[in-house]
């Protein structure tokens, strides 16, 4: 029914109805935060009514409330065919209520959690006039330089889909017809991870078996998960940009993998197209940004000025514009908007209620995604009564809270970290980039005076997100000058970092005796950071990126492809191996790393000594809490292939599992591996499982660590071929 109602629909739409469906822009009728100049705002806001009021736009984005939705939806409904509008938003760790940044979320390796934070995102978003989120970003990052690693999972790719799946089934909950369903689109569609030197927006070249082995994954878990939309990437993609990549958007999105919903242009990409050197002007850019498979063209009005002309003159043929317009047609109608455009505005959703509310969500997601580093000499938990002198640019701050893409969330619905843990002594010492006059010498003082000192330094907010890459992932300078004179007093030193990356640390921060990473936590930082401290909550997170020595070693992550020259573990740094003059082909803190404030050892390892061919392999593990304190342990299983016909990374992490122990307490866990699990992408770009001896590691955070192996046995039947 609704496939016929919507080609009905189709039929009676002239091209430049069509061209507007296929566009979308900037909300100009409900911007978010000051408006610097209401004048040109409200001049704007009557354009683009009218401009909706004549079918000229099918989406607007980066809007909220509900008033100014409902504004824009009834000038829609004024239109020739009333055909509503959808509102979307980057609403990448938050709508009103900010979470932790994806990145420092990724670091509970909990799906659950994330589903469970994507859900109330979108339960405030629906409330608040929005359809479709441009997230989850599932982009496998293994290059810190780049600044949109805040926005993912880090550098597994199988943290990656688990988190891709659990964060569109949390946006999208039971369906699109449910009143607080938000539209998920995982992006950017593909590779836009792995450009060169980390640069935001430069080249990506890749080999087949990269991009099906490491970028492919997580957007095939989220579009099986349903995902209804996608969004393809700035970059250009061995050679062609990705706007203009039929090979990318039409071969491997829509055949290989399947999907069938939306794909949006990113902002302005497809007018990029000219300064990219593959198009000639802007009509040449929309015949080829059409042609490839983008549905939806964002912010540059160039499908709805150009495409009714590409149509006439036989460069594009109206079946494309027509499979395109059907796309976006059916996103509207899976929301219900063609029988109630109103759905959710005027009556919005009221939260689940078995859900907790935001606040306490956003606080355990804050919570879970801080990672003990390094905790010498358990300086950590603080005892109540120790004074504290809170030190740094981050201690009594609240606009660096949120970090990227929270242009919703307020800075004064924050909890720093002065107003929870209530230090004896505040101090900045330091401006995020330039000394403060007479900083260090105030902030010595402080030290001396205290019992522990907390460093909060790192980036800023404006450092990390889209077009923040950054050639060195230090501390800037002065912050570091700050730490150097703090460690000199000799106090016990804690170090609280703020970051939308993994960082290259050096000096005092790199040695001092505890180290947290924080990342961006959102609103209820300060709550989150102080429950670790004091021991009112236990240290969980692991790290979902590897901190290196130096950058360096950019880009790095733990699964890279073994060399013919492997450095000795006792001689990281031998001449002749895979190393470099000044740092081993190790992180300091690897992808994993996490202490708990108490310990774990794993022992009584099994798994069967040869596996038929294609049959599941059980491997279980006893982890016991050796320790005084509960913890939430994270058991994980890395494989690696010894012999295969393409070189396999050292290790690869297949599986893992977050268990509450007690004290004392013991359990036994098994895990299942799959074929799936065992394959590669062989030379001739199939994926199949190769018989032969694998080795298995279960680890557990930084420390317990256990291994074995078994043989898959040869098969005689042709070899066993893995769909996808
Ligand atoms: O969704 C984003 C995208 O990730 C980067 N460029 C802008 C888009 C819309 O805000």
């Amino acid at each position: 029914a609704a496939t016929t109602r919507i080609n009905a629909l189709i039929a009676r739409m002239t091209i430049e109805e069509k061209a507007g469906q296929l566009s979308c822009f900037n909300d100009e009728i409900r911007p978010v935060g000051a408006v610097f100049n209401p004048v040109v705002n409200a001049q704007g806001a009557a354009a683009q009514l009218a401009d909706i009021r004549a079918g000229r736009i099918g989406m607007l984005f980066n809007g909220y409330g509900a008033q100014g939705a409902i504004r824009a939806q009834e000038a829609a409904l004024a239109s020739r065919l009333r055909i509503p509008l959808l509102f979307a938003a980057d609403l990448i760790h938050g709508c009103r209520t900010i979470f932790p940044i994806p990145l420092g979320e990724a670091a509970a390796f909990d799906g659950d959690l994330s589903r469970r934070v994507a859900r109330a995102v979108a339960v405030e978003a629906r409330a608040a006039g929005i359809h479709w989120t441009f997230a989850p970003v599932v982009d496998v990052a293994r290059d810190q330089r780049w600044g949109r690693v805040a926005e993912g999972a880090g550098e597994d790719v199988a943290l990656n889909v688990a988190l891709a799946v659990a964060r569109v089934r949390g946006f999208q909950g039971a369906g699109l017809s449910g009143a607080d369903a938000l539209a998920a689109t995982p992006k950017h569609f593909a590779g836009y991870a792995e450009v060169r030197g980390g640069m935001e927006y430069g080249a990506v070249d890749m080999s087949d078996a990269q991009l099906r082995e490491v970028v492919l994954p997580p957007f095939a878990a989220a579009f099986r998960a349903g995902a209804a939309a996608t969004m393809a990437a700035f970059t250009a993609f061995n050679g062609i940009p990705a706007t203009a990549n039929r090979h990318l958007l039409t071969d491997i999105l829509r055949e290989d993998l399947g999907f069938t919903g939306v794909c949006v242009s990113d902002y302005d990409a497809d007018r990029e197209l000219i300064a990219h050197g593959v198009a000639a002007d802007e009509a040449d850019a929309a015949r080829l940004a059409i042609l490839a498979g983008i549905d939806m063209s964002m912010q540059s009005g160039l499908f709805q000025r150009h495409l009714p002309a590409l149509v006439a003159s036989g460069a594009v043929p109206i079946a494309v514009v027509d499979r395109a317009v059907a796309r976006v047609l059916a996103l509207k109608d899976a929301f219900g908007l063609f029988d109630d455009p109103f759905r959710g505005l005027r009556q919005p959703a009221a939260p689940p209620p078995t859900a907790p509310p935001p606040t306490a969500l956003a606080r355990e997601a804050a919570t879970r995604s801080i990672v003990l580093l390094r905790n010498e000499g358990a300086v950590l938990p603080l005892a109540p009564a120790t004074r504290v002198a809170l030190i740094g640019p981050f201690g009594a701050d609240r606009t660096h809270l949120n970090g990227p893409w929270s242009f919703a969330g307020r800075a004064e619905d924050g909890v720093d970290l002065a107003t929870a843990i209530r230090p004896l002594v505040v101090e900045p010492g330091s401006g995020i980039h330039h000394p403060l006059p007479g900083g260090i010498d105030r902030a010595v003082a402080a030290a001396r005076a205290a019992d522990v000192v907390l460093l909060a330094i790192g980036e800023g907010a404006d450092m990390s997100g889209e077009g923040n890459s950054r050639v060195a992932i230090t501390v800037p300078a002065a912050q570091q000058a700050l730490a150097e004179a703090v460690a000199a007093t000799g106090k016990p030193l804690v170090i609280l970092l703020r970051h939308g990356r993994a960082l290259a640390l050096e000096g005092a921060v790199r040695d001092a005796p505890a180290i947290l990473a924080t990342w961006f936590l959102g609103a209820q930082t300060g709550h989150a950071v102080a429950d670790i401290l004091f021991g009112r909550a236990e240290p969980s997170g692991r790290l979902p990126v590897s901190f290196p020595f130096a950058t360096g070693q950019q880009p790095w992550s733990y699964d890279r492809p073994a060399t013919g020259r492997p450095a000795p573990d006792d001689a990281p740094l031998a001449p002749g191996r895979a190393h470099w003059r000044d740092a081993p082909d190790r992180a300091l803190f690897p992808f994993g790393a996490g202490l708990s404030y108490t310990r774990f050892a794993l022992d009584r390892v099994r798994v069967p000594a040869t596996i038929p061919y294609g049959a599941p392999v059980p491997v279980s593990v006893r982890v016991r809490n050796i320790g005084p304190r509960p913890g939430l342990a994270c058991i994980r299983l890395d494989i690696h292939d010894r012999v295969a016909s393409r070189i396999r990374p050292v290790w690869q992490m297949k599986r893992w599992l977050r268990l509450s122990l007690a004290p004392r307490a013991a359990r036994h866990v098994t895990f299942t591996l799959t074929p799936d699990d065992l394959a590669l992408i062989t030379p001739t770009g199939h994926p199949s499982v190769e018989p032969g001896a694998f080795d298995i590691r279960l680890s557990e955070g930084m420390e317990a660590t256990a291994f074995t192996s078994f043989t898959v046995t040869p098969h005689d039947a042709p070899i066993l071929e893995i769909n996808g």
